[in-house]
């Protein structure tokens, strides 16, 4: 069994003070859930006073929404992993398709993040998806290999435990356009069979695999009731409390 997660991706949003009550919402709407995984990923400037104000039971996590691959240097306007733990993160998201798209990154900088990631003690959230066209021009298989067997190149068996995907179709996010529960299904189970040839078996039917991409309150009962999705990263749902609450509560009965 495969506890859901449910992650909240606030990208460039919110001032500090915006942020800390933000996340006291979602922790007071965490307090009866049960079987569920929250974290919440602030931009980095509110991040240490948002693990101040969270519950010390670790209901809700925090991630940092990137960082850099080394541990510290000359580099200039990025942020090492251990900072992040000092910042109060267990984890990172890491390959956001807006970071591939709007800042260049590359699966093999993208794997070099994880690795410093994880040594740094971090847990890592690896996005990965394909643009419209690749779907449309039929590669879209192609394209969730490449992000999948690079960005986890190198990992170790063990060092997957510490490992989330979140599968994020590039044409859903923003767009109001999710993809269809048997698409997301269809895109999950093709990722999971590559993680049991990358890896094996037990790996791939340990690792949690999120779908992202215009996740709302009308949607996740219907993404979630699929096999092989193991929760949502949601990101303009998650700047509503209410929108957010509702999505953490998803309801799979029939
Ligand atoms: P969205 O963003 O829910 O606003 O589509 C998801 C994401 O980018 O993580």
């Amino acid at each position: 069994m495969r506890t859901p997660i449910i992650a909240g991706n606030w990208k460039m949003h919110k001032t500090i003070n915006e942020a800390v009550e933000l996340a006291s919402s979602v922790s007071d709407a965490t307090a009866v859930l049960d079987g569920v995984e929250v974290i919440i990923a602030p931009p980095f400037t509110a991040l240490s006073r948002v693990a101040e104000a969270l519950p010390a039971d670790g209901r809700v996590q925090l991630a940092a929404q990137n960082c850099y691959c080394e541990g510290q240097g000359a580099y200039t306007g990025e942020v090492a992993p251990a900072m992040l733990v000092d910042a109060g993160c267990s984890h990172v998201i890491l390959g956001h398709s807006e970071r591939r798209q709007l800042f260049g990154e590359s699966n093999e900088l993208i794997n070099r993040k994880t690795h410093a990631a994880l040594d740094a003690g971090l847990r890592v959230i690896l996005c990965i998806g394909e643009t419209l066209d690749e779907r449309e021009s039929g590669r879209m298989f192609e394209v969730l290999k490449d992000q999948t067997a690079e960005g986890l190149k190198g990992l170790t068996p063990e060092q997957m435990d510490q490992v989330v995907i979140a599968y994020e179709p590039v044409w859903a996010i923003g767009t109001g356009r999710t993809a269809s529960a048997d698409q997301a299904e269809e895109a999950h189970s093709f990722v999971r069979g590559l993680i049991a040839g990358l890896f094996d078996k037990p790996v791939s039917e340990k690792v949690r695999i999120l779908y992202g991409g215009s996740v709302k309150p009308d949607n996740v009962d219907g993404l979630m009731a699929q096999q092989n999705v193991d929760g949502a990263l949601v990101g303009g749902a998650s700047l509503k409390a209410d929108d957010f609450a509702r999505i953490m509560n998803f309801s799979v009965e029939a």
